[in-house]
């Protein structure tokens, strides 16, 4: 190994313990998976595996490495940055004037970190002192967008040693860090004897909100989803068979429980799309409970601007969630308004949704960018955090 390798810790993840550390993501289909320290890319390599549709982000202080990078993957944002500068690294996640949030991060972070053996980070308003592997992780956070999940490789250390206890302690609190597995001597680089993987969730409320606030996320059995409506109008649709075009959906195609597509309408590709997973309904129109309609998973559309999509983290819960509103059928029929043309609007459906038990995301934020723990971080804590 050379001695810029070794000043930059470039000591590269396997392909297994990659995969390994991408399988404990419970985020579902995330849009976008960012590495702050990507080296030759084993960790989106990973991502992409599992994800295929998502858009890998990476970065990297070593020229030499980012060019690699650029080459091996052209398709991936690649830049080179000194992820521990605040202004290199804004500037390096900027993308059309905006600062880049992540539904997925995954790092095998330096852990030396030229420059000391510790560093003084902010975590949800308080300041304290931690190790470099631990403090380039709290860096990355700022880029974690609500909802979204860090895993990281991490020296042992981060999970057990003194210098890292005040951090994890606040970690732990503000974003439920979990370890997710140990391994020991043999599993990994022989520069780190000891590794962990670790999992954290940034809440549906800031990290700097205090945690009573956050008991607004969804418990461990309450249905999530998305709430789409359709804005496309039925009389603007095309029929042509041109490209970049895609199913459009509305309510006509919706009865007896199934979706019919019966006249195969088409729509632009640039409109809102609506992903499946979900349970299609009615926005307009004569409400009966047989137009409650399944839109399986992997199944992209253009909702006419009749419809609403309610999108799901799995076939199962929008399976699940379909049989709910038939269930209560009646409390359905009876949200929507009007006489002759009935409706319902979204904070109709919201709040029926609400009463019904289920937790719908604030709108406009998608459950296929982020899906949160399956289960309540705390209650999944290990037992070796100490
Ligand atoms: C332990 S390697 C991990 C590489 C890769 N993610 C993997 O798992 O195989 C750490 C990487 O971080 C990069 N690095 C070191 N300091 C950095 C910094 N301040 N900002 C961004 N990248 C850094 C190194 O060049 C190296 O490629």
């Amino acid at each position: 190994m050379t001695s810029r390798a070794k000043d930059f810790d470039q000591y590269f993840t396997p392909p297994e313990l990659a995969a390994t550390l991408i399988q404990a993501v419970t985020v579902a289909h995330p849009i976008r998976v960012g590495d702050f320290a990507a080296g030759h890319g084993e960790l989106l390599r990973a991502a992409e595996n599992r994800w295929p549709a998502t858009k890998c982000i990476a970065l990297d202080i070593d020229p030499e490495v980012v060019l690699q990078l650029k080459t091996s993957h052209p398709t991936w944002r690649t830049r080179c940055c000194d992820f521990t500068d605040e202004a290199e690294r804004t500037r390096a996640m900027l993308s059309r004037g905006r600062v880049l949030q992540m539904p997925v991060i995954v790092l095998n972070p330096p852990f030396s970190c030229r420059g000391g053996s510790s560093r003084r980070v902010p975590i949800a308003g308080q300041t304290t002192r931690c190790s470099p592997a631990l403090a380039f992780i709290v860096d990355a956070l700022k880029h974690l967008q609500s909802g979204g999940q860090l895993v990281a490789i991490v020296p042992h250390g981060v999970v057990q040693g003194e210098k890292d206890a005040t951090a994890r302690g606040l970690l732990r609190q503000y974003y439920g860090m979990e370890v997710v597995e140990l391994f020991a001597r043999s599993a990994f680089a022989k520069c780190t004897p000891r590794t962990a993987i670790i999992r954290l969730t940034a809440g549906l409320a800031p990290a700097s909100v205090v945690v009573a606030e956050s008991s607004q996320r969804p418990e461990a059995n309450v249905l999530t989803a998305s709430l789409l409506r359709g804005r496309q109008s039925n009389t603007l649709v095309l029929h042509s068979r041109k490209r970049n075009l895609l199913p459009f959906i509305h309510t006509t195609d919706l009865g007896q429980g199934l979706l019919h597509r019966t006249r195969k309408q088409i729509a632009p590709s640039d409109l809102p799309q609506a992903y499946g997973p979900a349970v299609l309904l009615p926005r307009v129109g004569k409400p009966t409970a047989d137009k409650i309609v399944l839109f399986p998973a992997g199944a992209i559309a253009i909702l006419s601007d009749c419809v609403f999509a309610l999108e799901c983290g799995s076939e199962q819960e929008a399976e699940q969630l379909q049989s709910l509103l038939i269930s209560e059928w009646p409390k359905v029929e009876a949200a929507y308004g009007g006489t002759c043309a009935r409706f319902i609007s979204v904070e109709g459906l919201r709040k029926l949704l609400h009463g019904l038990g289920c937790y719908i995301l604030p709108y406009g934020q998608r459950i296929q960018e982020f899906r949160v723990c399956a289960e309540p971080a705390e209650q999944m804590l290990s037992s070796v955090i100490v």
